[in-house]
């Protein structure tokens, strides 16, 4: 089986944890390379839901490996939670999960720090999860970090803290509101942590390496989407990492073309969490109406998500910022009921039309979205087990999809189950997936 990449193609919550745990059985390793707790990824079975904030959505099956990699902030607190309920459950987490020790860490003091920055910006805030992401990447990028590996070194926790407070942060704190940290006292819980987490932890990279001299196969999963990504998403309405395949080569230190194939998530209309432009966002009754179909609340902070159309010119982007070879279409059964299916196949802009999305993220809101109406389906799909079994109009929207992204479409998601997959025939060279597979998970 080929190195596979599965991003998210849209502004997050596409889905991807269900097709990650679907195909992450064909693989040895299944990594993750960035973000971190403000990730949800929702795998249902066997009548079961779990929720995953860092840990890769492979860690269900047996044989296989979950990488954290160093690319991710890490929160231990919420990770050894985290941990705490799979193993709780009945999944096997410190057999099958292994942390990067080069992965920087967010400590409560970055947490803090979200909350009140977002809390000054007021009606401009981005709407962040408030899990610490930015401070903590910030500090990273300051080179004040801690890192997974500091955890268990007392020393070392206590001069990072030192540095970060000796570099004018104790100042800006207190202005924000936030007690700075005590050296003794984050030094004392990161050694609570670090019992907790180091028999977990190894060096990532060189296992990572290990694996592609070994030909081992990985699944590269992707956390929240592309048009949230730091340099290429709508900043700065984005998160603080690399969601794109470019992320794969930083965050797990492996090169570029360990990557052969990349899949796309897209739910078959959008969402979006927090602030920032959203061209084809329908506003009212029929927004709420795919709300409540689609179930759109946030799996981390159970926030209602804005929705709204297919923007094929996004997911255009998408494709080729990814270089992806394949789409996964998800949500596609919330569809069904609606006269009309739209898809954004332009925009316009101060009466020009445009077949790309602007450089210049101040354009966005005045992007005016140009629609394709297709004719709508009114039988459930969620039994459908080929793409032959949808009706008409449905596979009308599937292949209009994949000619406006000029992109084919290689998975369709018809419901939460792992069994409601459909996979058109030659796209994803992955052998058939069993109709009903018991699931080696707990
Ligand atoms: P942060 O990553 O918490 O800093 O949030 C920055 C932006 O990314 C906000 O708009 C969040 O709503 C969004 N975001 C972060 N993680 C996710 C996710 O997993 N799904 C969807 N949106 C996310």
């Amino acid at each position: 089986m080929p190195n596979l990449a599965i991003i998210g193609g849209q502004w997050g919550d596409e889905g991807k944890g269900k097709v990650v745990d679907l195909l992450a059985p064909r693989f040895d390793i299944v990594a993750r390379f960035q973000g971190g707790p403000n990730a949800g990824h929702t795998v249902v079975f066997d009548g079961q839901t779990f929720a995953l904030h860092h840990v890769p959505s492979g860690i269900f099956h047996d044989g296989v490996l979950s990488v954290i990699g160093n690319g991710l902030l890490v929160d231990p607190e919420r990770l050894i939670r985290e941990i705490d309920e799979l193993t709780s459950r009945g999944v096997p987490v410190a057999e099958r999960l292994r942390i990067s020790l080069a992965a920087h860490v967010i400590l409560p003091l970055h947490r803090e720090l979200d909350e009140a920055i977002e809390a000054r910006w007021g009606t401009g805030a981005i709407g962040t999860t408030k899990r610490g992401i930015g401070p903590a990447a910030g500090a990273k990028a300051q080179r004040f970090g801690v890192r997974v590996a500091d955890l268990g070194r007392p020393d070392g926790i206590r001069s990072a803290i030192s540095r970060l407070l000796a570099s004018g942060f104790d100042g800006w704190m207190r202005e924000l509101g936030v007690a700075p940290p005590d050296p003794d006292e984050v030094a004392g819980q990161a050694a609570s942590w670090w019992s907790s987490l180091a028999p977990m932890c190894a060096g990532t990279t060189a296992l990572m390496h290990d694996a592609l001299d070994d030909g081992r196969s990985i699944l590269f999963e992707g956390a929240q989407g592309t048009l949230l990504d730091l340099e290429q998403g709508t900043y700065p309405f984005v998160t603080s990492s690399n969601t794109t395949t470019a992320g794969i080569a930083v965050g797990l230190g492996v090169p570029p073309r360990a990557v052969s194939t990349s899949i796309g998530v897209f739910k078959a209309y959008v969402t979006r969490v927090g602030g920032g432009p959203f061209p084809t966002e329908i506003e009212g009754a029929e927004g709420e109406r795919l709300r409540e179909a689609g179930s759109e609340y946030g799996t981390t902070t159970g926030r209602p998500r804005r929705c709204g159309w297919f923007d094929a010119v996004a997911a255009r982007h998408a494709v080729r910022l990814n270089g992806l070879d394949g789409l996964a279409v998800t949500k596609f059964d919330i569809l069904t009921g609606l006269d009309l299916v739209r898809i954004c196949v332009a925009y316009e802009l101060d009466g020009r039309r445009l077949d790309r999305v602007p450089e210049a993220a101040r354009d966005y809101d005045r992007l005016v979205p140009v629609y394709e109406d297709l004719p709508g389906w009114s039988e459930p799909i969620g039994d459908a087990r080929s793409v032959h079994e949808l009706p008409a109009a449905a596979r009308r929207v599937l292949d209009r999809i994949a000619v406006l992204c000029g992109c084919p479409v290689a998975l369709v998601s018809v419901g939460p189950d792992r069994r409601a997959s459909l996979f058109p025939e030659g796209v994803l060279k992955i052998g058939a997936i069993p109709d009903a597979r018991p699931g080696s998970a707990p």
